[in-house]
């Protein structure tokens, strides 16, 4: 019976350099090191635009005009409350609980309590889009400030959504400097073609599931170490190191044994990520802002050592990542590390809502398709046929 089974090779291509479908959102130039959304680039977008007018951008294809951003802040603004039945909701989650599943969970909830969740148009789903944009960042706040046992701090009607993100978490408005900051890493994380969370979003909406089921399907994609857990642990890295004298020492241990420096290398970006270069000066002038600098220094030390240990083991060039200065960021901030990873998500909403409207409704598209791959069967046949059923007192 069984001896003849024959287990061909188990292979799994991660989707690698596949191209599974068009997209006006984003375009990310591995070779140039370029992050371009809607045909600008990630540089002039974060030294010009607020996180509002990019995430106008990506939803609606176009930089808003006045008159358009100021409706747009209007929306977001009167969308920023979510149902007193979710903060209910987020008091009984165990105080440790982990606060992706919690935001995965609120997503779900919220989708209860939104007037549009049967509604089918590209019009319903922009509605929908910009109230997840806006309640994200109160929901990371509120579920912060809950565990914490603290009071929960409603929006403030005045704030922009980076510096009222900071408002809700800490019950003080940022300084200017610092809630700018926080809007420009909004922008920078908002959005990066189909990297595994998006393409989650994207799978899930092509069955034609409304946008919030895409939306936790996203969340719990971003959830995971390979992708965006890899800020929470670059500053868990930086702890562990503790201080300067250790670097030398961290590198060797890690190289020797294999393992990674966290926050180093891209699978795409092979001659440096723009979005880092962006993020090492706002880490530095932070340090100096907050009077600690040693983490920044500890991560520029890091990054330079490193490229020279690999220069020299390897033979290569390795550049930091999009989350090797976000760690030192948002912890100096003030922001918890296990929020790092909600924080990339109160960003990256607005990617998934962009992706999700064009996955469903691309005027270019033929016709929504739904995705359904292909996979090589390499389990058990019992000899060139297929296995006799054995009755359970035979096995
Ligand atoms: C992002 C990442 C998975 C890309 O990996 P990749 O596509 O294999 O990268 P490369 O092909 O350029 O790697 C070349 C070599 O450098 C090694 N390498 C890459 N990044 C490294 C790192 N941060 N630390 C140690 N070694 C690393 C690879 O293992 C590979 O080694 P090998 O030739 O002996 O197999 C990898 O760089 C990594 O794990 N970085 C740390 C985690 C991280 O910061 N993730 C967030 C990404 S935004």
């Amino acid at each position: 019976m069984v001896e003849e089974c024959q287990t061909p090779d188990f292979k799994n291509t991660g989707l690698r350099g596949m191209v599974i479908a068009s997209t006006r959102i984003s375009d990310v130039q591995s070779e140039a090191s370029k992050l371009i959304y809607r045909g600008y680039l990630i540089e002039d977008l974060a030294e010009e635009a607020t996180f509002e007018e990019v995430a106008h951008l990506l939803l609606n294809e176009k930089l808003p005009s006045e008159a358009e951003l100021k409706d747009f802040n209007a929306r977001l603004v009167k969308e920023r409350a979510v149902p007193e039945e979710l903060l209910a909701a987020l008091r009984l989650f165990p105080k440790d609980a982990l606060p992706m599943d919690v935001l995965q969970s609120s997503v779900a909830f919220l989708a209860a309590f939104d007037p549009d969740i049967e509604d089918t148009s590209k019009e319903a789903s922009v509605r929908m889009g910009i109230r997840l944009i806006a309640k994200f960042a109160t929901v990371v706040a509120a579920w912060d400030r809950i565990r914490k046992g603290d009071m929960v701090v409603p929006p403030s009607d005045e704030l922009g959504h980076a510096a009222n993100f900071l408002y809700m978490l800490s019950g003080k408005p940022p300084e200017d400097q610092v809630g700018r900051f926080m809007d420009i890493c909004l922008t920078l994380h908002a959005e990066h073609s189909f990297n595994a969370s998006t393409f989650g979003a994207r799978k899930v909406s092509s069955t034609q599931a409304h946008l919030y089921a895409a939306v936790a399907a996203a969340v719990g994609s971003l959830s995971g170490p390979l992708h965006g857990g890899a800020n929470t642990r670059v500053m868990k890295m930086l702890k562990e190191i503790g201080d300067k004298e250790r670097i030398d020492g961290y590198i060797k241990e890690q190289l020797d044994a294999g393992g990674k420096i966290m926050g180093l290398g891209h699978a795409v970006y092979k001659n440096g990520d723009p979005r880092a270069r962006i993020l090492a000066p706002m880490s530095k002038k932070l340090g100096e802002l907050t009077g600690e600098s040693k983490w920044y220094e500890m991560s520029a030390e890091l990054e330079e050592k490193t490229k020279a240990a690999f220069k020299e083991k390897k033979g290569i060039e390795i550049f930091p990542n999009v989350d090797f200065y976000s760690a030192t960021v948002y912890n100096a901030m003030g922001i918890p590390m296990d929020l790092f990873t909600p924080v990339f998500a109160v960003s990256r909403i607005s990617g998934w809502v962009a992706h999700v409207v064009e996955e469903k409704f691309a005027e270019a598209a033929p016709k929504p398709m739904l995705y359904r791959p292909k996979s090589e069967y390499v389990g058990d046949y019992c000899g060139p046929e297929e296995c006799a059923w054995e009755p359970i007192d035979k096995r």
